[in-house]
């Protein structure tokens, strides 16, 4: 059996594990494995390259992605999608594994509509999927959230200063909420649970009428305009504040030990399913096993966190 594998979308510390994971367990299977550059656009490009078990030797403890990652818009339409299938014809592949987040798994669907076997792996730092606890790339990028708040905190504490934190997560709180949880901020706001401007300045006047003068608000991105919801504090409050927008510092780094065992696990889960003939499946982690779903009940609409914020109203 012949098998490819690529990166797509935003890249995430985890992606090369996941790679090492499938290479070898496919090479120790007896499979041929083809790497694919790009993402979906290599497909198209014919950018395929064998891969070795001594090629993904000492890549599990690297951020990012070996095999280059994109978004390519070609592949949305039907144009783009047949010369994909004419690539993966021409090298004979039986099978592919996409590692990505829920765009490249819609276009993964769309590789098994067209007869590919194809499944897919969880690979973004939002945690965005609806179908599974944790993706690969969430818990390394929460652990750079958290150095850098802690950072901002000597300095905010030295100075009784509040600052908001903008993380990423696109439309997910995620990374928002497991940093709240684990000591990393006092206010959150969420695109699951949202706090206007108003909000904010109360539950922060009331943070330092307890006589905390320095918090973190952390906010995920694309919500607010955060100049002016700093501007909006500081008149409303009469408080000087400060602002900082982690940006692609967060996406970048070495994996976490938790993202290496997630990620080996779950490029183990993919070969075998190609293996005894399973396609159009995502695979996922619930409740600490690992699961597959239908790409078709994959969202990220839903990620049913309420239990977690329900916890941290508890303490804020
Ligand atoms: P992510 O996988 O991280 O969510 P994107 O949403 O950018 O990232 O999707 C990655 C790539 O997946 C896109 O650039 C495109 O090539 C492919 N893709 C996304 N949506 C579709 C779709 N509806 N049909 C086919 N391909 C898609
Ligand atoms: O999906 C990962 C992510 O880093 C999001 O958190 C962020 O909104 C987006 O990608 C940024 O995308 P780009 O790399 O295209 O700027």
């Amino acid at each position: 059996m012949k098998i490819a594998i690529l990166t797509s979308g935003g890249d995430a510390p985890g992606m090369n594990a996941a790679i090492r994971s499938v290479v070898k367990c496919a090479i120790y299977n007896g499979m041929e494995v083809f790497g694919v550059k790009h993402g979906y656009k290599g497909l198209i490009e014919q950018e395929l390259f064998k891969l070795n078990s001594l090629d993904v030797e000492n890549i599990a403890e690297m951020g990012g992605t070996i095999l280059k990652t994109a978004r390519c818009i070609e592949f949305t339409n039907e144009e783009g999608r047949k010369k994909a299938l004419s690539t993966l014809e021409k090298f004979g592949i039986d099978g592919v594994i996409v590692i990505g987040g829920d765009g490249s798994f819609k276009g993964a669907k769309k590789l098994c509509d067209l007869g590919i076997s194809t499944v897919g792996l969880p690979g973004t730092i939002d945690n965005d999927l609806n179908y599974t606890d944790y993706c690969i790339g969430f818990d390394t990028t929460l652990n750079t959230v958290l150095g850098c708040i802690k950072n901002i905190k000597d300095t905010d504490s030295s100075h009784e200063k509040t600052t908001i934190v903008e993380v990423m997560g696109r439309y997910c709180g995620d990374l928002a909420l497991y940093s709240a949880l684990a000591g990393g901020g006092e206010i959150i706001s969420t695109p699951e649970n949202k706090l206007s401007f108003d909000d904010i300045c109360e539950k922060l006047g009331k943070s330092i009428q307890n006589g905390k003068k320095d918090n973190i608000i952390i906010v995920t991105e694309r919500m607010y305009d955060i100049d002016d919801l700093q501007k909006y504090i500081e008149c409303k409050l009469h408080i000087n504040i400060r602002s900082t927008v982690l940006g692609f510092i967060q996406r970048g780094g070495n994996p976490s030990a938790f993202d290496r065992v997630l990620a080996f696990k779950m490029g183990v889960k993919a070969v075998k399913l190609l293996m005894n003939g399973f396609s159009n499946k995502a695979v996922g982690i619930r409740n600490n096993k690992i699961i597959y779903v239908n790409f078709d009940e994959v969202n990220s609409e839903n990620n049913n966190r309420q239990k977690d914020y329900d916890l941290l109203n508890m303490f804020f």
